[in-house]
């Protein structure tokens, strides 16, 4: 029966093709990456049989028609959607990942890609230059890391929003036959306001008509300043006068793309089993109306590393932290944020269900190398005391929202000579911060706070 359904797909697709051919050519698909005919889709034995660069072909065969000698889906039956490879097989190997990756590629002479913190954050250094290697981290890759987790997402997007068992889940994210880069066709190049291009469509957006599922950020209403008047774009890598993402000095993010609608399409209070094979659990909600690097306000007063200063109601970017493919730290936790690199790796990120049970060590500190491209750490506010330690952050205003003196809540062993240059062991960072984390003023119990 496999194979009958096999033959009903493929005459369906062929017919789909056709016809949609019409509709493709007059809109999304020419002015995308992929259709371009300078720099699109291009496989030399497709090339071979006349096709032009940018053609469909050069991804959808009809087996019947084209004869050519490779490669047949890793399937031994004719793919889903008469792809050249198998739509999706796993994390590191699918029709899209047969392309894009600097050697071995179909695509002819392979496909350079960068990671955000390269292209929006201008951190030219980066040396991960393709898409497929950005989907290798794992806690057992060389060296470890995180990546987005392709099944995962795909048991998420099965059934909702039109995408079956069958869809890719890089088509959760980016429509093949709109999807136009940014910058396009400059691998080596951040972003530049000369040269944009919007690589993402929006999941709960998604439609089988291309025409109808445009990518996302490229109108008005889709740009950062349309989520929240008070977006404050972190700047360029080892600058003080250009920021992200494009390296202008545009700062209120009317030229960044509305990422948090974006990524709460998926991350939201809504969808609260999401489940997690690297993290072996389901993830915690995120909730960006009330969380305080969100539409959330903040309790107090202190003041933050420049751009931020002493700004109140500021609300961030998902992508200000996170990379969306891949990262070296955990939970894709960007290397370069707010411009310049973190001061070491965060390899590991603590649960914070039992706080008291673990030992307070440098490594339990490890998120601090995020605070501190962003927050004061002891280091900023007296150059006496040492970086990623945080005595000021947690005592230096009268304003707390808890009650400074109950030291055990924090310290296991009570507090100790108010000094920022005692040695006093604090339970870890992860205890109390975290999204989600809400703070008891009350302070009959755990204090916590993102
Ligand atoms: C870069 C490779 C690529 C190119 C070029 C490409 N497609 Fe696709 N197309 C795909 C992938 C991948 C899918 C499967 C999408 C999914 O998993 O939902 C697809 C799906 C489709 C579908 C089924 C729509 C759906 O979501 O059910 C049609 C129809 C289609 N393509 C037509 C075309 C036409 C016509 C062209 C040329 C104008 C074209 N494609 C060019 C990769 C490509
Ligand atoms: C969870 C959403 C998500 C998934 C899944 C995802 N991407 Fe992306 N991708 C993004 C975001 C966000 C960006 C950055 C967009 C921007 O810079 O405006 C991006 C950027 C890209 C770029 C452009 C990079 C450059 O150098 O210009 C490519 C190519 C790409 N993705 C390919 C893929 C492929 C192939 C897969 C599957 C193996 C995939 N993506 C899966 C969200 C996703
Ligand atoms: C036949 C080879 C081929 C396949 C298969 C392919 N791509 Fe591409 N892709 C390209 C080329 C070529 C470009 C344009 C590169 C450039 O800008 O110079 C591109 C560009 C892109 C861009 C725009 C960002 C950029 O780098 O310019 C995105 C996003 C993207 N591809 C995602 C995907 C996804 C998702 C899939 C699978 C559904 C896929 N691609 C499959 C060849 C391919
Ligand atoms: C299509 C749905 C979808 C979208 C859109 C999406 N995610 Fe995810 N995300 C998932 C799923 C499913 C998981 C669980 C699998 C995993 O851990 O990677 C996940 C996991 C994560 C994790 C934990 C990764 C780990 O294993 O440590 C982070 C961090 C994350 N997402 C950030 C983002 C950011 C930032 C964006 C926007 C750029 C985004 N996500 C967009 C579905 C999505
Ligand atoms: C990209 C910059 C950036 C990074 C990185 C960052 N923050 Fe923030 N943080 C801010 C900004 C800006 C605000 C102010 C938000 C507002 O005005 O509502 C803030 C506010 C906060 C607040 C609320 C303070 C109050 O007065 O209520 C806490 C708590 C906090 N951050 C903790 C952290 C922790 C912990 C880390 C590291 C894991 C971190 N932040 C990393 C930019 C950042
Ligand atoms: C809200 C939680 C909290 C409360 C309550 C609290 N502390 Fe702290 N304290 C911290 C954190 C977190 C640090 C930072 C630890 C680090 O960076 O190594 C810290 C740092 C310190 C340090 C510097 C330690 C070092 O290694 O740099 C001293 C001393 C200290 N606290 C004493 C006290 C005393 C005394 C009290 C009670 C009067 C108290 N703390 C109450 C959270 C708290
Ligand atoms: C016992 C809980 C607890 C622990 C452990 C803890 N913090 Fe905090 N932290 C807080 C609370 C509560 C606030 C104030 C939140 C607010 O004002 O909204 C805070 C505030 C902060 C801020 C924001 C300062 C500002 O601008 O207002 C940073 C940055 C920060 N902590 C970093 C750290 C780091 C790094 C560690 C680990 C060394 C750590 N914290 C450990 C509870 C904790
Ligand atoms: C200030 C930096 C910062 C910003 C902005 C930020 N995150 Fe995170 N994110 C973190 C840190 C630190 C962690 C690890 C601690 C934790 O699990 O919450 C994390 C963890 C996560 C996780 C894994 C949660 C789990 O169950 O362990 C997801 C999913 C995630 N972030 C998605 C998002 C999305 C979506 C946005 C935007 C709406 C966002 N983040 C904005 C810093 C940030």
């Amino acid at each position: 029966m496999k194979i009958k359904r096999g033959i009903i797909l493929l005459t369906v697709m062929v017919v789909g093709i056709m016809l949609y051919v019409y509709s493709v050519n007059a809109g999304l698909f020419i002015n995308s990456s992929h259709g371009n005919s300078t720099y699109g889709v291009y496989r030399t034995s497709i090339a071979n049989k006349g096709y032009s660069r940018g053609n469909c072909t050069h991804c959808h065969e009809q087996h019947a028609s084209i004869d050519n000698a490779e490669p047949d889906p890793a399937s031994g039956s004719p793919s889903n959607y008469a792809l050249f490879y198998d739509n999706y097989i796993n994390q590191t190997d699918g029709v899209c990942l047969q392309c894009h990756t600097e050697v071995g590629s179909y695509q002819q002479g392979g496909l350079v890609n960068r990671s955000y913190s390269y292209r929006a954050g201008g951190w030219t250094n980066d040396t991960l230059n393709d898409i497929e290697e950005a989907f290798t981290f794992s806690s057992t890759s060389t060296p470890p890391g995180t990546s987005h987790h392709l099944d995962d997402i795909r048991t998420f997007i099965t059934g909702k929003w039109g995408y079956t068992a069958d869809s890719n889940p890089c088509v959760a994210c980016h429509n093949p036959h709109a999807a136009t880069g940014d910058p396009a066709n400059a691998p080596n190049s951040p972003k530049s306001a000369a040269n944009r291009g919007y690589p993402i469509s929006r999941p709960s957006m998604h439609s089988k008509d291309s025409n109808a599922w445009g990518v996302w950020g490229d109108a008005v209403n889709e740009k950062m300043n349309s989520y929240t008047a008070n977006y404050q774009a972190p700047y360029r890598y080892n600058s003080t006068t250009s920021y992200e993402p494009d390296g202008s000095t545009v700062q209120d993010g009317s030229n960044l793309t509305d990422f948090v609608s974006f990524c709460t399409d998926c991350h939201n209070t809504t969808y609260n089993s999401i489940y997690s094979t690297p993290l072996g659990r389901n993830l915690r909600t995120i909730d960006w109306a009330n969380e305080k690097h969100g539409q959330g306000a903040p309790d107090r007063s202190l003041s933050r590393d420049a751009p931020y200063g002493n700004s109140t109601g500021l609300v961030l970017s998902c992508t200000d932290c996170h990379e969306p493919h891949g990262s070296t730290n955990q939970v894709l936790i960007r290397p370069e944020v707010n411009g310049g690199t973190l001061s070491g790796t965060i390899t590991t990120i603590y649960s914070p269900d039992t706080p008291t049970t673990r030992p307070f060590t440098d490594s339990n500190k490890e998120i601090g190398y995020l605070c501190q491209r962003c927050h004061m750490d002891d280091y900023d506010y007296n150059t006496s005391c040492q970086p990623n330690r945080w005595y000021y952050a947690h005592h230096a205003t009268s304003n707390n929202p808890y009650t400074a003196w109950r030291c055990w809540n924090c310290h296991p062993s009570g507090g100790g000579p108010p000094s920022c240059n005692t040695d006093v062991a604090a339970i870890n960072c992860n205890t109390c911060h975290f999204h989600g984390a809400t703070i008891s003023s009350t302070n009959n119990g755990t204090v916590r706070g993102f």
